[in-house]
């Protein structure tokens, strides 16, 4: 009789400590999916790029190709659906893919990016202006991490300041594998509800925002439909800022507790080694579902039949020892060979690689530099991590934001 699935993900275990266990299984493991879903998980450097090699090939995003979802095998309440369908960039492939992509991506290219520094500078000013107001003591998370870039996202897409909050606990009951179906369909209506009526409100009120500009682009061209406007304009903020509050959230615990690295990055300014070893040891976007067999293949060397799913592990991926050596695990800037696919390869090669670079080095260095003796106050082992093997970040980071002056002897 053939093994059972591995039951994913692990209860009580950090889902990083899982994707290592699955990597050392082997490049391509047989999982179940809570609600009895089954998929293949794609661990380790090697297994992933040739995985991605085969997008719009062998492989599609598109759920069509799913067996499971079109036999019935996932269940109606599944509370990963709104995470696969829909018609935004996720889950299409080939012609509608790109046509989509070129729209999207205009907005991202680097040298549009880099001119959103002084914006970007000046809120990051804002928030730690705040947390020096609030006092010697601060949660990083609400008060740092997450606020940041959801303001920055938020503005690109013209959400008023007022309306940012809704969109964290939407994000976060979508991404969590401890939500219910019930719980997932209402995040999913509501946020889709609220998109669907921003939209309307830019059409009678444009204004110089992204949103604005898509909304232009589907009444004037026709290059889109209404169902594309609202699902990508889902996915780009809820990509747009669950990864970098993560991405913010990993490196600052990083730097916290590994004080010569922290050291390093101030003497020397290198920030952008501290965004690039965080996005290769501990990468906040840990599992990307699904791709779809569109045909009988082998995939490192296991035998996978057309309509199964892929589930892409990044998070074993940039620690894989294979590719980086026994120190895999340590955290080290200076890294000699710190290449990463943590904003994955190919046709879905992440849109908002140049804006999370820019965000994450500002922020950082800005955090550290205006705060010298930031320290963490509880034990790292006691910071909590996000509940989804999908992002994976710290919840909390309380923090001494000022060394404690001396008690008199
Ligand atoms: C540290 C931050 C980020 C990380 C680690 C990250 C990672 C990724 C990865 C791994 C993918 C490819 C998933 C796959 O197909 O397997 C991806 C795709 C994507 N990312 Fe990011 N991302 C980050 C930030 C952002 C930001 C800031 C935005 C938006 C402004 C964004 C928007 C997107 C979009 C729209 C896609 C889908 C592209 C497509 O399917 O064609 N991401 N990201």
């Amino acid at each position: 009789m053939a093994d059972s699935p591995f039951q994913f993900p692990v209860a009580g275990e950090p889902v990083r400590r899982t994707l290592a266990r699955l990597r050392d299984l082997g490049p391509v493991v047989r999982i179940e999916l809570p609600g009895g879903v089954p998929a293949w998980a794609v661990n380790g450097h090697d297994a992933i790029a040739e995985l991605l090699a085969h997008d719009n090939k062998l492989v599609t995003r598109n759920p069509r190709h799913w067996a499971a979802l079109q036999n019935g095998g996932v269940p109606a309440d599944w509370p990963m659906r709104p995470l696969v369908t829909g018609e935004h960039l996720q889950v299409l492939d080939g012609a509608d893919h790109r046509r989509l992509r070129t729209l999207l991506s205009r907005a991202f290219t680097p040298s549009r990016v880099e001119a959103l520094t002084p914006r970007i500078e000046a809120l990051v000013a804002e928030h730690i202006d705040g947390l020096l107001a609030a006092g010697g003591t601060a949660d990083l998370v609400p008060g740092f991490t997450e606020p940041l870039p959801i303001s920055v996202i938020c503005e690109l897409y013209g959400v008023p300041t007022a309306e940012l909050h809704q969109f964290r606990g939407w994000v976060s009951t979508l991404i969590a594998h401890t939500t219910t179906g019930e719980q997932a369909a209402a995040a999913n209506q509501d946020m889709l509800g609220y998109l669907a009526e921003l939209v309307d409100r830019k059409r009678r009120e444009p204004g110089d925002d992204l949103t604005s500009g898509l909304v232009r682009v589907r009444d004037e061209d026709d290059a889109l439909s209404d169902a594309e406007l609202v699902t990508n304009l889902w996915l780009m903020i809820l990509a747009g800022h669950e990864t970098t509050v993560h991405l913010l959230g990993q490196a600052i615990v990083a730097l916290l507790t590994h004080p010569e690295q922290r050291a390093l990055a101030v003497e020397g300014d290198r920030w952008p080694d501290v965004v690039e070893e965080t996005l290769r040891n501990r990468t906040p976007v840990t599992a990307s579902p699904f791709r779809y067999a569109m045909t009988d293949l082998t995939l490192a060397g296991m035998p996978v039949p057309a309509g199964d799913a892929f589930l892409t592990c990044y998070g074993g991926m940039g620690t894989d020892p294979d590719r980086y050596g026994a120190e895999a695990e340590r955290f080290d800037i200076t890294r000699e060979n710190p290449a990463h696919q943590a904003f994955g390869y190919g046709p879905h090669f992440c849109i908002g690689a140049p804006l999370a670079r820019l965000e994450g080095r500002i922020a950082l260095s800005a955090l550290f530099n205006r705060l010298p003796e930031l320290r963490l106050a509880v034990d790292a082992d006691d910071i909590p991590y996000s509940p989804s093997f999908i992002t994976h970040g710290p919840l909390s980071i309380p923090v001494e934001l000022r060394a404690k002056a001396a008690v008199p002897g």
